[in-house]
């Protein structure tokens, strides 16, 4: 089942994004897997705001989550993040659904994303859900800026792609 997150799910949204994080070891990324979860404070501004979905198990328990926040008119995926003992069996995808549902109903003009574009479970697979790269003249103010604190962050040690899906393109 998908809901929203509420403050008492903070704790298992952040043992998800460690989980999912250590997908990235295999590629020989650490520096993502070690790379901390979100503070329970930013994860709480996410749930409050009602910008934080997650899925759940069958005793209602978060396995995976996805934070959206609005960029520049568009619906902006902040993090997805599955627990990998729940990896593939598209949680992903329906959170992203879900994400979609949102920009619908909030009037956005579609989603957005910044990912790393050679990670198989990133810019790939944002292609087979139908997300397209966005070539860098066309950024807008708020993916540049994205994008520019990712890389102070690190993150530019791997190429990284900015993918959009307009919501008419929405599978
Ligand atoms: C990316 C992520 C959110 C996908 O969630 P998911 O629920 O596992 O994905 P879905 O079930 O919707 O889709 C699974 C597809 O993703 C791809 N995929 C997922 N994990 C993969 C892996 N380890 N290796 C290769 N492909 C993978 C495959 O195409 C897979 O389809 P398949 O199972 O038919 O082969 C999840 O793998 C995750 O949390 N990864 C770590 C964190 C992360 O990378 N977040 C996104 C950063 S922008």
């Amino acid at each position: 089942m998908i809901r929203k997150a509420h403050r008492e799910d903070l704790t298992r949204m952040q043992a998800i994004e460690v989980s999912a994080g250590d997908a990235f070891r295999g590629l020989g990324m650490d520096y993502v897997a070690d790379d901390p979860p979100l503070s329970s404070d930013a994860l709480a501004a996410y749930a409050d705001g009602g910008l934080a979905w997650v899925a759940t198990d069958s005793f209602d328990r978060p396995v995976a989550y996805i934070l959206m926040r609005e960029v520049d008119g568009w619906a902006h995926i902040e993090q997805v993040s599955v627990h990998s003992l729940h990896a593939r069996q598209r949680l992903g995808q329906a959170l992203i659904v879900e994400a979609g549902r949102w920009a619908a109903d909030a009037g956005l003009q579609g989603l957005t994303l910044t990912t790393f574009a050679a990670v198989p479970w990133n810019g790939p697979y944002y292609s087979r859900l139908g997300f397209e790269p966005v070539p860098e003249d066309r950024w807008s103010a708020g993916l540049r800026e994205i994008v520019a604190e990712e890389a102070a962050h690190g993150l530019d040690a791997w190429p990284r792609v900015v993918m959009k899906r307009p919501l008419s393109a929405a599978n």
